[in-house]
């Protein structure tokens, strides 16, 4: 009834005002980023819908807002001109219907001449038991702002897939399109699988099922979530988030992992996975979606934060995680490689070089901002440890750690302020070559990309306002080269 419908607008819209957070209790926060895409109150979680549509980006995100919980998802919206300058607008999808009362979670937008379309799926808890029911849901919109919901286009789950089934990517293919489902596969003997679903579509409304894929993966986590799949120079590359798959570091225990896969679709859309790498070998990186530009690149944003991590200080001011950096993807190698987008190069202030001497190393330097760009060469070192130590007051700080013992890199956070996540993270090094650096801080995160993008690794670091020094730990300070730092805003 759509009156019902309207009155629950209604009582939504004034609900949230009730209990929004003053400007000031918003801002004052030290932990809020100054150039990344956070929630102004409540929890962010997976980026949606990244599109380029008549001459804007729109982005989406995951959104509770009236708490640092995971509840009822809305889809919140931002737009932007130029990658750097956001724009909040009204929230695109609230959880007000009955395919979606539960949330509207993860999916991505088609541009579809003037229309916008957001794919999305609908959740539904019914019961004592809370019992799922999962859909696959359309809005559409002409003005890029107002979106109207049509409801399930697939209202059914594939056979023997639980009601684990979410987050449609749309992609043509030919003539047609497929849509792309992360799922859960309940084998014959009662085991889980991760797995991708496929349905096939001519007009983007009607969908039929097609397979389920992922076979060549074997048994690969309980559950797949967030797919993605594009082209990058060539090659045809899937993005998924696999659920319960082992992590080859002891400190690695948390089931959620993201990755990329080189991929194959035959003529009807018969997908082949290959194997899968790891995507960023940091602590909060999950869910990314990408989007290609007008001139073609392809770029990725992916949500700094993990599914069961819900206490970090940032919810003392009111708000929970926040968006990565916009990265440029390319595939060099066999490999897909991520560097900072180049239009984030327009955020940089006046350059600095330090040249450091043995005089220089082991002491720490103010850089008197936390929100900056740094790059720099580490030398590998023969013996021993060498440290690049960043948000640092003393007492409180984060190392990037080149460790000849144990032949890794380690981000170690273990002298941050304790978040319920893991202390530390690492790349197997056993090639001995010098390692270089461009690292992104802004506030309460490191965005670390190494090697020139071919690995990276995203941190949320939680340290106080005056933790802005750096320093160079080593034992053989000739080991050093310069350091070129560019504050961020
Ligand atoms: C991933 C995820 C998605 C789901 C969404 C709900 O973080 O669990 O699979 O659609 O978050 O917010």
């Amino acid at each position: 009834d759509t009156h019902e419908w309207q009155q629950l607008g209604q009582w939504i819209e004034a609900n949230q005002r009730k209990q929004l957070l003053s400007v000031q209790e918003l801002t004052t926060s030290i932990y809020r980023p100054s150039w990344h895409i956070a929630p102004p109150q409540g929890l962010l979680n997976d980026p949606n819908g990244f599109i380029y549509h008549q001459g804007e980006y729109h982005l989406f995100y995951q959104l509770y807002p009236f708490a640092c919980d995971h509840k009822d998802k809305y889809w919140a919206h931002v737009t932007s001109t130029d990658l750097l300058n956001w724009t909040t607008q009204r929230i695109a999808l609230c959880p007000s219907d009955w395919f979606d009362s539960h949330g509207v979670f993860s999916g991505h937008a088609v541009s579809n001449g003037d229309e916008l379309m957001l794919f999305y799926t609908g959740n539904v808890r019914i019961g004592e038991q809370r019992d799922r029911i999962t859909t696959q849901c359309l809005a559409t919109s002409n003005d890029g702002l107002h979106f109207t919901k049509h409801g399930p286009v697939v209202d059914t789950l594939p056979p023997s897939v639980t009601p684990h089934c979410r987050d449609p990517k749309i992609v043509q293919h030919g003539d047609h399109w497929l849509m792309l489902l992360g799922a859960q596969h309940q084998t014959v003997d009662h085991q889980l699988q991760g797995r991708l679903a496929i349905y096939r579509s001519d007009d983007l409304y009607h969908w039929s099922y097609q397979g389920l894929y992922g076979d060549e993966l074997g048994q690969f986590g309980y559950m797949w979530e967030c797919p993605d799949l594009f082209e990058l120079n060539g090659q045809l590359a899937g993005i998924i988030c696999p659920q319960g798959i082992k992590s080859s570091s002891e400190h690695y225990k948390v089931p959620h992992h993201n990755g990329y896969i080189k991929a194959s679709l035959d003529q009807d859309g018969h997908l082949t996975l290959g194997d899968f790498t790891t995507l960023d070998y940091g602590f909060d990186f999950y869910a990314p979606q990408t989007a290609e530009t007008p001139d073609g690149r392809r770029l990725l944003i992916g949500w700094m934060g993990l599914p069961d991590e819900t206490d970090q200080p940032s919810c003392q001011d009111g708000w929970l995680h926040q968006l990565t950096c916009l990265r440029e993807l390319s595939w060099e190698d066999g490999k897909m490689f991520q560097r900072p987008a180049r239009e984030l190069q327009a955020l940089r202030g006046a350059k600095k070089q330090y040249n450091f001497t043995e005089a220089s190393v082991n002491q720490a330097i103010p850089l008197d901002t936390k929100s900056y760009e740094l790059r720099t060469t580490m030398t590998w070192p023969e013996t021993g440890q060498n440290t690049i130590r960043l948000m640092d007051n003393g007492e409180q700080y984060c190392d990037i750690i080149l460790d000849s013992d144990s032949q890794r890199i380690l981000l170690d956070r273990s002298h941050t302020h304790s978040t319920d996540g893991e202390q530390i993270r690492e790349i197997t090094w056993n090639t001995g070559e010098d390692v270089e650096l461009q690292v992104l801080a802004d506030h309460s995160s490191l965005e670390i990309f190494i090697n020139n993008g071919e690995y990276a690794m995203t941190a949320r670091v939680f340290t106080p306002e005056d933790a802005t020094c750096l320093q160079l730990i080593s034992d053989r300070p000739q080991l050093w080269q310069d350091v070129t730092l560019w504050p961020l805003g």
